[in-house]
């Protein structure tokens, strides 16, 4: 973690989730064009990430990795350079093992040399995979992973600019509840973000799309502790066109991550957003709270039936207060203002993030949600009512 290198949440667009292997060079400068004409990079969203199959099928005679020419005809550090000077930072993508999950050649005895080629390049930001990591030594394979991405970090972090570090080992981990949190243990220490769990559904993909992306916030909610200045969990891409989403839980899923204080990476074809998706996702009041310097992440304080309720801190001493319907009907609750640690008594002034409504709010909120809605409130505390005081997790209650 380098709150220097990273000092909020990363905010940009990668291909994968919209279109997997099926990128070049014209969806990357098309992209960015969109994101200046649409307003997107005014508000935050600064950086063009490049995923997987980018690159030829072989190294090159000295080893080096080399792009595919016929998808950048221009080369990547063209592309680096138009992105720097549209206002974006270009990322790439690489894999610790001895080859991408598409079958690219990996990383594995080629680190320094990679990072050599990321930088001169012009790249400031390596998402490294985890596919076809092997322990050939007998070791359990979790260690292999550890010393590859400590390896990573010591090259990465010791270079005259040191690249942003978005490790992807815990996804590999997390079906095995044990190894998961051995790997999230040191994973804030070598990097500024950690894909923390599986793929949210690609948009080619079968199966519910909410349902991805309801895994991935499970997960996310129990590694609320490693979030800090600097080191972002990251539940993965923001999907806005995926066919499978309603458009309640299109703007739930943004709502959502930016209330979370997770990164904002856009995996959608964004020149054919519709205005009301790209209105949504340019929220400024849910952007501000997504990249609060105190970047605290959302903690899970209630959670009954329908209903999850998460709360945490902003730097200027407002309290957040997020509710999600996961339920299959509009239903209603009501939180009492003590389960987000503020006293009752007390009157607190409450603005809805996402309809702008400004209200007062005394000992309890109600809050009534279309299924699968999120409601966001920004809660400032009068001068004499800004203690916070801890509060446990409860099930079943409102
Ligand atoms: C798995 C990752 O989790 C995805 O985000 C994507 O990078 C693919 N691999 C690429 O092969």
């Amino acid at each position: 973690s380098n709150p220097d290198l990273l000092a909020a949440p990363p905010m940009g667009f990668n291909n994968w989730a919209r279109f997997e292997c099926d990128l070049n060079e014209t969806l990357f400068t098309d992209t960015a064009q969109a994101m200046v004409n649409r307003g997107l990079r005014d508000v935050g969203y600064n950086r063009l990430n490049l995923d997987d199959c980018w690159m030829t099928h072989e190294r090159a005679t000295d080893g080096s990795l080399q792009w595919n020419t016929t998808l950048f005809p221009h080369g990547i550090p063209w592309l680096a350079k138009y992105a720097k000077s549209h206002g974006f930072h270009l990322g790439i993508y690489e894999d610790a093992g001895n080859a991408t999950c598409g079958g690219y050649p990996g990383s594995l005895g080629h680190e320094e040399q990679d990072a050599e080629s990321f930088a001169n390049w012009g790249i400031d930001y390596l998402k490294l995979d985890g596919c076809n990591v092997f322990s050939e030594d007998g070791q359990p394979l979790r260690d292999e992973y550890r010393q590859l991405y400590s390896k990573w970090h010591k090259i990465l972090s010791g270079m005259q600019d040191p690249l942003i570090f978005s490790e992807s080992a815990p996804a590999y981990f997390s079906t095995n509840a044990t190894d998961w949190a051995i790997v999230m243990d040191w994973i804030p220490e070598y990097g500024e973000l950690a894909r923390h769990s599986d793929d949210v559904l690609v948009y080619s993909g079968e199966g519910s799309a909410w349902d991805s992306i309801m895994v991935n916030y499970h997960y996310h909610t129990l590694v609320v502790r490693y979030q800090q200045p600097g080191y972002y969990n990251d539940p993965d891409f923001l999907i806005p066109d995926h066919p499978g989403l309603t458009d309640v839980e299109k703007r739930s899923h943004f709502a959502l991550w930016a209330s979370m204080g997770a990164p904002l990476i856009i995996s959608a074809y964004i020149p054919d957003l519709s205005d009301s998706e790209i209105e949504f996702l340019s929220n400024k009041d849910l952007i501000a709270v997504d990249q609060d310097p105190l970047a605290e992440q959302s903690a899970l304080v209630s959670r009954d039936s329908d209903f999850d309720v998460l709360t945490r801190s902003l730097a200027n001493g407002d309290r957040l207060l997020t509710v999600l319907n996961r339920g299959n009907d509009t239903s209603k609750t009501t939180i009492p203002i003590t389960r987000l640690g503020l006293d009752s008594g007390c009157k607190y002034k409450a603005r809805d993030l996402l309809t702008g409504t400004v209200s007062t709010i005394k000992d309890a909120v109600d809050i009534t949600l279309e299924s699968h809605a999120t409601s966001v409130l920004r809660i400032t505390p009068p001068r004499k009512c800004t203690k916070i005081t801890p509060t446990g997790m409860i099930l079943n209650t409102a």
